[in-house]
């Protein structure tokens, strides 16, 4: 990948701001830094991957070259200028320019237009893989417990499964499986810019059930060394790699959270059938519909179903305005003793109606078609985009 910033002068200290920026953020060598009167000439040489062009503190002779050049490239062009003239604006979206960055706030808006962009080029060249991404309506839900059953279960029928703990300082899949993971995921997201597939595979810790699992970084320094992009990176990688790819994650919020959110084909929300999991059910489930997560793509999976005094069935969904997709039994003996052994209930216990309700649900996502209404409600086949995709 290759990145031109083009200015009237590249003395102006946009250029350098703009090209230590770009640096940090892109896997691409320094940002050429190109003067407008021998930009024609540099580009027509050259191709670029994306080009960022600064209007200040002559826009019109910018605006002026963008036209002329913008046909010569096929990735996005940035125009950086003042933010207060709102016609200076749209003549730049007018030339050509996919994004306009306030000059006044570069490093927040650079960083939002990247990581929009990487998406969407990310979206456009999507490996085979899925992402399934389990998110726990509060602690203690049981998400990771059902994250490392189901990636068991997955990877038991289709012989490898990658599974990606998101909880940086706090994950415990690593301990749920008794592994000792010798990489973790700040070793991709610092190496971002070379990961590649032979990285990626080297940083996951090898169960024998074919799950191969990405730990999380616990340390203080390492938690910080996560970044959306490096988070997006690995993910592209996992689908190149694996048919299915878990992850356990935190939150809906964080943006390496949103990483993944955004793109998983489905979204298992696990809640109890209590007040306070219900109220948190529900604030997620906005709260995703505002990030632009729309809730076809979410599932509620009961856990812990069938507590004492819990709250009836209906009126939960009535709550929720949703019907709930899969129940998972309540049932301490088995998974305590699974959890605490680091053996998945699904190999240790295999017979319990718990490790079986877990099958039935993988069994669901892979083969919707097979999936038994009695413990996979009908609602799960109805016409969601996700089924569809799933069976391709
Ligand atoms: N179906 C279940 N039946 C009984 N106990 C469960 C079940 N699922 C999870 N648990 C227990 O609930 C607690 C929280 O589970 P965990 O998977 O760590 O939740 P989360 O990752 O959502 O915080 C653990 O003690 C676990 O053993
Ligand atoms: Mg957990």
């Amino acid at each position: 990948m290759q990145v031109a910033v083009l200015l009237h002068n590249i003395a102006h200290p946009l250029g350098l701001q703009l090209s230590e920026m770009l640096q940090a953020r892109l896997p691409c060598p320094k940002p050429k830094l190109i003067a407008f009167d021998q930009a024609e000439e540099l580009l027509a040489r050259g191709r670029m991957s994306m080009l960022v062009v600064v209007l200040s503190p002559f826009p019109d002779r910018a605006l002026n070259l963008l036209r002329k050049i913008r046909l010569q490239t096929a990735g996005p062009v940035l125009a950086v200028g003042q933010a207060s003239d709102s016609k200076l604006i749209l003549r730049a979206l007018h030339e050509g320019a996919d994004h306009y960055l306030d000059e006044a706030d570069l490093e927040k808006q650079l960083g939002s237009v990247l990581q929009r962009l990487q998406i969407k080029e990310e979206a456009s060249r999507q490996p085979a893989g899925q992402v399934i991404g389990l998110l726990g309506a509060s602690g203690g839900s049981g998400a990771s417990t059902l994250a490392v059953n189901l990636a068991g279960v997955l990877a038991r029928q289709l012989g490898r499964c990658a599974l990606i703990d998101l909880k940086p300082g706090i994950g415990d899949l690593a301990a749920l499986l008794d592994v000792k993971p010798t990489h973790n995921l700040a070793d991709l997201c610092l190496n971002c810019g070379r990961m590649d597939q032979a990285m990626f595979e080297s940083a996951l810790a090898p169960h024998a059930s074919g799950i191969h699992l990405l730990a999380p970084p616990l340390t203080y320094e390492d938690i910080r060394l996560v970044t959306a992009q490096g988070v997006g990176k690995t993910l592209h990688l996992a689908r190149e790699t694996f048919r299915f790819t878990v992850v356990d994650l935190e939150d809906c919020y964080h943006e390496e959270q949103l990483v993944v959110l955004r793109q998983a084909e489905l979204i298992l929300l696990v809640l109890r059938l209590d007040f306070t999991s219900l109220r948190s059910t529900k604030r997620i489930l906005a709260n995703l519909e505002q990030a632009g997560i729309g809730n076809e793509r979410v599932q509620l999976v009961i856990n812990r179903y069938g507590q004492a005094k819990e709250l009836p069935l209906a009126q939960a969904e009535e709550t929720l305005g949703r019907k709930i997709a899969f129940f998972i039994p309540d049932d301490p003996k088995i998974i305590n003793a699974a959890n605490n052994a680091g053996e998945p209930a699904v190999f240790r216990s295999p017979s319990a109606k718990v490790s079986q309700s877990i099958v039935q649900m993988a069994n669901a996502l892979v083969n919707p078609e097979d999936a038994k209404p009695s413990s996979v409600r009908q609602a799960v086949k109805s016409v969601n985009g996700w089924l569809a995709v799933f069976h391709s």
